[in-house]
């Protein structure tokens, strides 16, 4: 037999669809959104990056269970398409567009207000709209454009409402972080777009490690108050989050992820677990895992020390002087 006939034997495309089969069967965890029978009714959500991927599953599933949804987008256009998908889909009339830019300070502020105004209560906040993969860009505000938008952005918006959930309570945040976190480093100095190197998902895995840092102190704070934090990690998830990398990396992205990756439906399982589910009911501070166990993150994640000091600085640079 020779190396060709190796290469070329047909076993190995058999294990190839047999191995695609098993993680197929293996994607759903073993929490069931369908199956949970928690209703929403009188509660109301807000839930960024609404308009597509993981988000808009979320957002789908919390309007079946009868929530009064805020679809919270940047884009005018694709928030009302979700707005109409979602309505039509669950019949749910009291699904609500609100625009943001999460990488503008000043617009988390305009939208924290518009809802102060409005909303006389809310009981679940899911932080997911998230970007991984820009060029540098700085901010009006002087920050890189992926820490504004996947960090300094929810920090601020769940600071401006975190009054209203305490005294919506029961109440629960959920910030959607990443596995990738493990890959991330702090330097504060990144905050700025200093010291950082711009490839692929570097700038990215920072910002996620931020997430779980800070929802950890947020959650520390918040103890006894009966608003909760978690971080969740979805799964590798086939959405639009691979839109700013190189197309021959989409590209195998798709091709792979085809066959072993998530859905977005199924990437929303755990926020939605976070979310809805009793049994996460008065849980707080921990890291979800995409098949919703409760799991340990980094080490630098679970450091107490660290997480106050990103909190202050946090707090320092989203404040208005
Ligand atoms: N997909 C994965 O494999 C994976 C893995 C781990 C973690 N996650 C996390 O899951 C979350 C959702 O990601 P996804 O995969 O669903 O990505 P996606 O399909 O790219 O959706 C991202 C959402 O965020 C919104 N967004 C981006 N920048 C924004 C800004 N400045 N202001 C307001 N909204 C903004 C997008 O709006 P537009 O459509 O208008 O751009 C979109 O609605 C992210 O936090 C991501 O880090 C995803």
């Amino acid at each position: 037999m020779t190396w060709c006939d190796v290469l070329y034997h047909p076993g190995w495309a058999a294990t190839a669809a047999l191995l695609a089969v098993v993680v197929r069967l293996q994607r759903r965890g073993w929490w069931d959104p369908r199956a949970c029978t928690v209703r929403l009714t009188g509660k109301t959500a807000i839930v960024t990056g609404a308009n597509t991927g993981i988000g808009k599953f979320i957002a789908l599933d919390f309007a079946r269970r009868g929530a009064r949804v805020i679809l919270a987008c940047r884009s005018e256009s694709r928030g009302t398409a979700a707005l109409k998908e979602i309505k039509e889909k669950t019949g749910n009339s009291d699904i609500h567009l609100r625009l943001v830019d999460l990488s503008s300070l000043d617009s988390v502020r305009e939208f924290s207000k518009g809802i102060l105004e409005d909303e006389k209560a809310l009981h679940i906040l899911v932080n997911n709209a998230g970007v991984s993969g820009l060029p540098r860009q700085i901010t009006k505000d002087g920050f890189d454009m992926c820490f504004a938008t996947n960090h300094l952005g929810p920090f601020l918006l769940t600071s401006l409402l975190l009054d209203l959930m305490k005294r919506s309570t029961p109440a629960r945040i959920v910030n959607l972080s990443s596995v990738n976190h493990k890959k991330g480093q702090v330097d504060f100095s990144h905050f700025h777009g200093e010291n950082l190197t711009y490839h692929m998902d570097k700038v990215y895995n920072h910002t996620k490690l931020h997430n779980i840092i800070c929802t950890n102190e947020l959650a520390r704070r918040l103890q006894g108050t009966g608003v909760t934090a978690n971080s969740v990690h979805p799964g590798v998830v086939m959405t639009e989050v691979m839109r700013h990398y190189p197309f021959i990396v989409r590209f195998l992205f798709s091709l792979i992820g085809f066959f072993f990756f998530k859905s977005p439906e199924e990437g929303a399982v755990s926020s939605i677990y976070c979310a809805v589910a009793e049994e996460t009911e008065g849980i707080t501070g921990k890291y979800f895992d995409s098949d919703c166990s409760i799991v340990l993150p980094a080490p630098l994640a679970r450091d107490a020390a660290l997480a106050v000091k990103d909190f202050e600085i946090c707090e320092r640079l989203t404040s208005k002087l």
